[in-house]
């Protein structure tokens, strides 16, 4: 029998021979994911461990056994739970559990906060139990964060899914048959899935709104190209970096957001989850009843009971009046080929932690906080719940900034004051006194034009001000025209030269600035339909 996976206190053992880690198919039929790519299968061999996987494990995702071989991986048929190292997307069954070598390992999505029992037959079993799920929300985890990895690929999805059943474009148009809106999308919960579907969303050109307890993600709902509809109410923070319930006041207020939204938005994805509790239902059936024909709800939420009312897991409802309720469950596994590649590198990454030596043996130091945090189950104890990891994702608080120093005016003497516009005046006597009439009259047209620009320009907010004076640059036209001018007279040599620099230069500015403003102009122009 090979050896178990060791305990980072005791002392290293004598034996070199590295562990297998068996790559196991999925026993759901549904389940399209498998926990490796060839990719990362190469990757985990790079660590010095010897991979085994099942044959078929991968065909779903659509990367075959030869791909595998190709890795440095063997493929097997039939079952591979006596490896040291077993890894699967989803939690074995009870009597694949029984089937486990007692000192092995198992590295799945075990769900412990909604399944006790199974945590318990794993520990029974003797089996050191890492449950993928059970990342703790660090900084240092992100990289582990199944959570995270799946819930992006599921937001994504869930506007694709929106998508192809919403009879319409998301982007506005102008068309030769008429002008097409682009549509409006409410994402209630701006999580991890939430902000890939806005993002998603936003990509296609629609008009997208979000919800979120957390008033930290409004930045990040922004920078997505979403609108972030805040709730007026104070909420408590989170301090495991996890949701927590809404108060009464809050969901009050927030159901009269949705009601208001429901009636106006074509689209609506749910994403809201608080770990360990039920959905939070968010969008009641007669919100639903309030949305247009053809619109169409995503509810993300559907396997935990719900955010919308009238949903069904796994399934697509269409009401009465035409609107489409989907509660697919399966969305991160309907781009399987993506999610496997993802999950496979987070457990690739959880195997780089385990294994400090990168001699294929898997260790187990307890006393890291996030090897702590996915052990449920070891020696034959269960180790779940993990004591606490206090970490928020609200940006701390700042400290009150400094009163700014505030910059004492000197008051100007009155005669200080008066003595520019006296000395312009002055000047401005002396030269329509002393030079010819014609210069008087370029000079007040100069003058009064450089007044008016200053007050017209001075106006115009900053962020129009490179357009518009990409624009202005076009009145280097005048220049050329003078200049053109100039070199019709055919005066000296100077002022040919001169003139034909000048024709050059503002001919430069012209062409530079009107390519500015088109560059410009196309940043900000989205959807001509936009309202
Ligand atoms: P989740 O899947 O547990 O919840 C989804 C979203 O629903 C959350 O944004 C939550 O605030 C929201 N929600 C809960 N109740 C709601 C209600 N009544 N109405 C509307 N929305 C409601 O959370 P998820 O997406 O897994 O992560 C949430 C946050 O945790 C992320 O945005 C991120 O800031 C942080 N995070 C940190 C990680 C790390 O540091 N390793 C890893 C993953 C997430």
């Amino acid at each position: 029998m090979r050896d178990t996976i060791q305990d980072a206190e005791s002392p290293p053992s004598a034996a070199t021979v590295p562990m297998r880690i068996a790559v196991a198919s999925e026993s759901a039929k549904s389940e399209t994911r498998v926990a490796m790519s060839p990719e990362t299968v190469g990757k985990v061999v790079a660590l010095g461990y010897d991979v085994t996987v099942q044959s078929g494990a991968g065909a779903p995702a659509g990367f075959d056994d030869a791909a595998y071989a190709e890795a440095g991986a063997e493929v097997v048929d039939g079952p591979v739970w006596d490896a040291d190292v077993v890894v699967m997307i989803n939690a074995p069954g009870p009597e694949e559990i029984g089937k486990f070598r007692s000192g092995s390992a198992l590295i799945a999505m075990l769900a412990p906060r909604f399944s006790e029992e199974r945590t318990a037959a794993l520990a029974a079993q003797g089996v050191t139990a890492l449950s993928m799920d059970a990342v703790p929300r660090i900084s240092r985890a992100q990289s582990m964060d199944v959570l995270s990895s799946m819930a992006n690929i599921a937001g994504y999805r869930a506007v694709i899914e929106a998508a192809h059943a919403f009879g319409r474009f998301f982007t506005g148009q102008v068309t030769a048959a008429g002008k097409v809106p682009p549509a409006k999308v409410l994402v209630a919960g701006a999580g991890v899935a939430g902000l890939a579907a806005i993002a998603a969303a936003n990509s296609l050109g629609a008009i997208v709104r979000a919800t979120d307890p957390r008033a930290e993600v409004a930045d990040q709902v922004k920078s997505l190209g979403g609108e972030y509809l805040a709730v007026e109410v104070e909420q408590e923070a989170s301090t495991d970096g996890y949701a927590k319930a809404t108060s009464e006041a809050y969901d009050k207020r927030a159901a009269e957001i949705y009601s208001e939204q429901a009636a106006d938005v074509d689209i609506i994805v749910t994403t809201a989850l608080i770990p360990g509790r039920p959905a939070p239902r968010l969008i009641t059936a007669a919100d639903v009843a309030s949305m247009r024909p053809g619109s169409v709800l995503v509810d993300m939420a559907a396997a935990q009971g719900g955010n919308v009312e009238g949903s069904v897991a796994g399934e697509v409802v269409t009401t009465e009046h035409g609107v489409t309720i989907i509660g697919y469950t399966d969305l991160a596994a309907r781009l399987p080929a993506q999610a496997s590649q993802l999950y496979g590198t987070n457990v690739l990454n959880l195997l780089k932690l385990m294994t400090p030596g990168k001699d294929g043996r898997l260790t187990l130091d307890l006393d890291d906080t996030v090897v702590r945090g996915l052990t449920i189950a070891h020696g034959g104890e269960v180790l779940w719940p993990p004591p606490a990891v206090s970490v928020s994702a609200a940006p701390a608080a700042q400290p009150a900034a400094a009163p700014a120093p505030v910059k004492e005016e000197k008051e100007r003497s009155p005669l200080a004051k008066a003595l520019p516009p006296v000395i312009g005046a002055v000047a401005l006597f002396l030269v329509t006194a002393f030079a010819p009439a014609e210069l008087a009259g370029h000079l007040t047209v100069f003058v009064l034009a450089i007044v008016i620009g200053f007050y017209v320009i001075g106006n115009v907010h900053h962020a129009l001000h490179t357009p518009l004076m990409s624009v202005t640059n076009a009145i280097s036209g005048i220049i050329v025209v003078g200049a053109i001018l100039q070199i019709g007279t055919g005066g000296s040599g100077l002022v040919l030269g001169l003139a034909a620099a000048a024709t050059l230069l503002a001919f430069i500015n012209i062409v530079g600035g009107f390519a500015v403003t088109r560059r410009m102009l196309s940043m900000f122009s989205r959807s001509p339909g936009r309202s």
